[in-house]
């Protein structure tokens, strides 16, 4: 896999997929020449980087469109949840136009499943809010792959008009309604008789998850939306005997910056060498540093997004030395067996630390 990088892509629209206009979908036009570049597999994000007031901001959203959509008709599509005071989401719904250019970093992330044509799974997904949208290209490509398998959607908002791609999953349920069992909770507004009202919490879910399925039965659980929400997930599926290993989690909105997220021990002086495409660059790193600041300084086409641990997009691997992390969320117990790290969240235990980007 090439190490992702970016690339521009021209806006082709903008438009709203929540009733109440809290979130905006953005369509990109992917030249051929770049399908390679931003193929991707469904729950997977690219990160926009925009240039604002002298310094580059960047964020990380989903991919709700299906690898089909990307080589069939060369579009890629983001959800973009509307946040007050969001530096890109405001933008996004505010002045982004078709025709503009966007600054895409190619796909990274691990929230998702090979599909095969020739499986019979049952699949289930527990989202709320935003955490729909890489839900929402695993279904899709999930249903149109896998003529034998069945997908079971729980997906909690605020309310109907808050809902993401309530319009998309509808037509979803419609062309699939034997294989596609939607269920809506509103935590604020009073469902249609018959229908769950509440919060995603453990509570709810106890209730709620054995009258949709078996939940040991079903090969591969995907939960996505804010920390809390994953992990009371993540007990409750436990507590009904669901295999850890089936389940897929991704957080969303952890809601700290990047300086409050670093509670581990500051590190003593390090020295870093870093492998990028070939090349080798070595750089001090200062006490309470990470080892991606160190990195960003000489190499700045370094990949990164979130930089609290949370999207993945700055993994490398240590092949020597050895270093220590306040947030591993985005690896796996496999990725951490591997050696792979976090760079945003790397800290040196040794005196020398060698981090491969290469590899992956
Ligand atoms: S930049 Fe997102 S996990 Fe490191």
């Amino acid at each position: 896999m090439a190490r992702p990088r970016f690339h521009r892509v021209r806006v082709e629209s903008v438009t709203p997929v929540a009733a109440d206009g809290s979130a905006v979908e953005v369509t990109c036009v992917v030249p051929d020449e770049l399908t390679d570049a931003f193929a991707f597999t469904p729950g997977q994000h690219v990160t926009v980087r925009l240039p604002v007031d002298g310094r580059q901001i960047r964020r990380a959203y989903s991919l709700c469109s299906t690898p089909r959509e990307l080589t069939a008709r060369g579009r890629l599509r983001l959800g973009v949840r509307l946040v007050p005071g969001g530096t890109f989401s405001s933008h996004a719904a505010r002045d982004l136009t078709p025709g503009d250019q966007l600054e895409l970093l190619s796909p990274v992330g691990t929230f998702g499943v090979p599909f095969d044509p020739a499986r019979r799974r049952r699949y289930a997904a527990v989202a709320a809010g935003s955490g729909i949208t890489p839900v929402l290209s695993l279904v899709a490509t999930a249903l149109d792959t896998e003529p034998g398998s069945r997908f079971t959607v729980l997906y909690g908002n605020r309310a109907a008009s808050s809902t993401m791609f309530a319009d998309e999953l509808g037509d979803l349920k419609d062309r699939h309604p034997r294989r596609l069992h939607l269920v809506h909770l509103f935590s604020r507004e009073q469902p249609r008789a018959g229908l769950p009202r509440g919060r995603l919490d453990r509570a709810t879910l106890d209730v709620l998850l054995p009258r949709l399925v078996r939940p040991a039965e079903v090969d591969e659980w995907f939960v996505c939306g804010p920390a809390g929400m994953v992990s009371e997930a993540a007990a409750a599926l436990a507590g009904h005997g669901v295999d850890p290993a089936t389940v897929r989690t991704e957080l969303f909105h952890v809601g700290e910056s990047p300086r409050e997220s670093r509670t581990e021990p500051a590190g003593d002086a390090a020295e870093v060498s870093v492998v990028m495409d070939g090349r080798v660059t070595t750089v001090p790193l200062e006490p309470g540093r990470s080892v991606l600041d160190a990195v960003m300084a000489a190499r700045p086409d370094v990949p990164y997004s979130c930089q609290t641990g949370v999207c993945g997009t700055c993994r490398a691997r240590v092949v020597e030395g050895e270093v220590r992390m306040a947030r591993t969320w985005a690896l796996t117990d496999e990725d951490r067996a591997a050696g792979d790290i976090l760079t945003c969240q790397a800290v040196p235990l040794t005196d020398r630390v060698r981090i491969d980007f290469d590899v992956l």
